[in-house]
């Protein structure tokens, strides 16, 4: 049991079940449809994405915070004193207590996050083992515009985003640039970011970290009709419908389905949507980069990569990015 405490400020700009909606509907009409993959990350959706992170085929978290411990002492150097952290999808905020330990005297530690009553519970734990951390929260989808709040009473000396996760994977190109110059603006001109993306590798590896035998990947992306049954009235049979992970070399990224296991139709929000047998959902897509590759689009994002550590199989790597002037 971890003691909570109060957090320094939070801040609720959850997207409301009208945004979910409006979303959800214009992804189910599209051809060929899809649906957001940041809904994913309800509370039920958040739990499962944590027992995906233990799965023995998802490689990536251990990977990512075998390499974390092994390089922190480096990205504090970098970083300097002083820091102001801010986490971009913070989830269970486990790996940032990596970075937090390492620092020299943070300036505090923002947390921000779509799921709103997950990120109170995981910002108030950190607050309760960090007495001294200034622990602020921002319930926001954070590919939107947010003010960065506190700290109070100091100027940090700089802003330390920290994204990892390879969440930045689930960006088509475009959008993943256009993220990190965001970003950029975000965390100003001393700013810089640490930032984790999975590396290219052996088709069998991907597909298996993204369909393991246990099911639960299949679970966590099932999830999105059971909340479309509940929240908007839906009529999705989940034992008609199944789960697919491919790895698409053309675009170097794992691409999540849901596929339609039979022809039937479904109600969502007095809407009918006719599926034909084998005809997909498109829910996630996952890019795999190059270390080169990715120095690369931060580098057309106004960030100037300084330095990059990696697991000794290459399977993934930590970035630090700093804002370019
Ligand atoms: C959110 C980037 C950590 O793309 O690997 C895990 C989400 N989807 N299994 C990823 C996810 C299916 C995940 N990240």
């Amino acid at each position: 049991m971890t003691a909570s405490a109060a957090l320094s400020s939070f801040r609720d700009e959850e997207p409301d079940i009208a945004d979910f909606r409006t979303e959800a509907l214009a992804g189910l009409r599209r051809a060929p449809r899809t649906l957001p993959c940041k809904f994913f990350y309800d509370e039920a959706g958040s739990r499962l994405f944590e027992q995906i992170t233990a799965l023995p085929e998802y490689y990536l978290t251990r990977t990512e915070e075998a390499i974390l411990a092994e390089c922190v002492g480096e990205i504090a150097a970098l970083a300097g004193p002083g820091c102001q952290v801010i986490e971009y999808g913070s989830g269970a905020i486990r790996k940032a207590r990596i970075l937090i330990d390492a620092l020299n005297r943070p300036a505090g530690y923002v947390a921000v996050d779509i799921s709103r009553d997950h990120l109170i519970r995981a910002a108030e734990a950190l607050a309760g083992d960090y007495p001294d951390l200034e622990v602020h929260a921002v319930c926001t989808d954070y590919t939107t515009d947010f003010v960065v709040p506190g700290p109070k009473d100091r100027i940090a000396a700089r802003r330390l985003g920290f994204f990892p996760g390879s969440t930045i994977g689930n960006f088509e190109t475009d959008a993943a640039r256009e993220f990190l110059a965001a970003a950029a603006r975000t965390l100003g001109r001393n700013g810089a970011m640490v930032i984790g993306t999975d590396l290219q590798k052996d088709k069998e590896i991907l597909e298996a970290a993204y369909d393991d035998a246990a099911g639960v990947t299949a679970a966590f992306n099932l999830h999105l009709l059971e909340r479309i049954n509940e929240e908007l009235g839906g009529t999705f049979d989940l034992d008609r419908f199944r789960h697919v992970a491919l790895y698409n070399d053309s675009t170097a990224r794992i691409e999540m389905h849901i596929e339609s296991l039979a022809e039937q139709s479904v109600e969502v929000a007095d809407e009918t949507f006719a599926f034909a047998e084998g005809e997909r959902i498109h829910t996630e897509n996952s890019h795999k980069y190059t270390v080169d590759g990715f120095c690369a689009l931060a580098a057309s994002a106004g960030f100037e990569a300084k330095q990059t550590w990696s697991d000794e199989d290459g399977l993934f790597a930590v970035h630090y990015l700093a804002v370019a002037n």
